[in-house]
């Protein structure tokens, strides 16, 4: 994508995108060429769209305008809806005409920037295995200011945000814990960064038992992975953490329906997706990427309620379920992260169905060890457009996990699910270390379809500055 223009003058051949405010008129110029005044016609009300033909009277098809509403109403969480909304429309190369759109808290620079994410994200289709996938139709910004650098930005944020949803939308069958090796090798490739896979064997050495433990069940071998960014002079490092269980069908303690499981790797597809945005753009961070990734399934092998691990810090855990896996695979990540280096650490996690009870798909579960850090990402997530709310750590918490034969149990039960298995992961966060825990069950897919993204522009966001 690119900059059409610098000026209002245009003669392309491109459908225009037009943004248009209910309390402004269309441009003069275009009413007198087209010879009516379709101020009349269009709806310029929020997010409503109306395409109208030239007939001709332009060397272009169509233009296609997009209502914004009230020019002292919006904001940019809208422009994003509409712009998704106006992107479907787009079935031929068009240009957006910028200006437009701005309003005096929202400059042309950021109105480019939410055009091109939006586009970009509302053009992407699950891809259907053996079909092609459609080519993107190119779009052009028209502005009156250099946006090239903005049209950058735009793009790496929605091809890194697209980017995470086709490795969860694929099939568990085709996105193996050796896939996501695979993806991180290639993004490590392309992007001239430093990866460590550590193997069974290497774990074993190590002693990380809780993401051993786990894979017991799984005929494929696990991996952690680090990749590391290193753009930030000699800043010292932040560490983002997810969890990579490629599908959950909850070991011996098995899920009475296990759709949408493959989706339990979206912390670690977020985490690649993180990297790759941050290298885009070339943020000058340091900045650890830990995946922790395998199945959790059931063979002669598997992992069972009551047995004791002890994991990669030297904490034991008791099993009460299989199917708690997740902070098992988490809490080795979190002390590699830290043996690394990492202070200022953020995890995400498809961790709990219970923070999905509690706040459904619409907000993220937050969950900090740090008040300062929690309300710097809390302005963050305002000022990136999602919506995360946040839930409690206590030690009272940990009180229900207490065990007989280990240092806590894996879980307990339902009740308070989330908050639970957040106090489980603090246990193995250092003093000194500064945490964020997102739980993304409800919020990285819908319902067990359509990988969305969640939170990979308020953590890209966080860690660039
Ligand atoms: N991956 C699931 C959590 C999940 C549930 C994600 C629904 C998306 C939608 C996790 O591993 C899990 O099974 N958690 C259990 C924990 C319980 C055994 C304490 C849960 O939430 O039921
Ligand atoms: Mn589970
Ligand atoms: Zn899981």
């Amino acid at each position: 994508m690119r900059q059409a223009s610098y000026s209002f003058i245009y003669e392309g051949t491109q459908d225009i995108i037009y943004p248009i405010y209910e309390d402004r008129n269309i441009c003069p110029k275009v009413i007198e060429r087209l010879g009516y005044d379709i101020n009349l016609i269009v709806d310029k009300k929020f997010n409503q769209v109306t395409t109208i033909h030239t007939l001709g009277k332009y060397s272009y098809e169509k233009i296609i305008f997009i209502g914004l509403g009230r020019s002292t109403e919006i904001t940019t969480a809208q422009m994003r809806e509409a712009f998704i909304t106006v992107s479907k429309q787009i079935k031929q190369p068009a240009s957006f005409d910028a200006k437009r759109a701005v309003v005096e808290t929202i400059d042309i620079h950021k109105v480019t920037q939410l055009f091109i994410e939006s586009y970009i994200y509302a053009s992407y289709k699950e891809h259907v295995i053996g079909h092609d996938v459609n080519e993107m139709v190119e779009v052009n910004v028209m502005a009156n200011e250099n946006v090239q650098a903005d049209i950058e930005i735009g793009e790496a944020y929605g091809h890194g945000i697209n980017y995470e949803r086709t490795l969860a939308d694929t099939p568990a069958n085709l996105m193996t814990p050796k896939d996501i090796v695979k993806a991180a090798i290639q993004l490590a490739k392309e992007y001239d960064l430093e990866l460590t896979i550590l193997d069974n064997q290497k774990l074993t050495e190590m002693g990380a038992g809780g993401i051993l433990a786990v894979n017991q069940g799984s005929d494929l071998p696990a991996y952690m992975l680090a990749l590391k960014y290193n753009h930030g002079n000699n800043q010292s490092y932040s560490a983002v953490v997810g969890k990579g269980i490629t599908f959950d069908s909850g070991g011996y303690n098995i899920k009475g329906n296990s759709f949408g499981m493959k989706y339990d790797m979206c912390g670690a597809a977020s985490v690649l997706a993180i990297m790759k945005i941050l290298a885009d753009m070339k943020a000058n961070v340091n900045v650890y990427g830990i995946i922790a990734t395998t199945e959790n399934l059931i063979n002669g092998s598997a992992y069972k309620p009551q047995d004791v691990i002890t994991t990669l810090s030297k904490k034991t855990v008791e099993i009460f379920s299989t199917d708690a896996e997740g902070r098992m695979v988490l809490c080795d990540a979190l002390t590699y992260a830290q043996q690394l280096g990492a202070h200022q650490i953020i995890d995400l996690a498809t961790l709990t169905g219970a923070c999905e009870v509690a706040l459904a798909d619409v907000y993220t579960g937050v969950f900090s060890n740090d008040d300062d850090y929690f309300n710097k990402f809390n302005q963050v997530l305002k000022d990136s457009d999602e919506k995360g709310w946040k839930l409690p750590l206590d030690n009272a918490y940990l009180d229900k996990i207490k065990s007989n034969s280990a240092d806590f149990k894996n879980s307990i039960g339902r009740v308070g699910g989330a908050s639970i298995a957040a106090s489980f992961l603090q246990q193995f966060i250092e003093e000194d270390t500064k945490w964020i825990h997102l739980d993304i069950a409800g919020t990285a897919d819908h319902g067990g379809k359509a990988a969305t993204g969640v939170m990979i522009r308020s953590i890209v966001n966080m860690l660039k500055d």
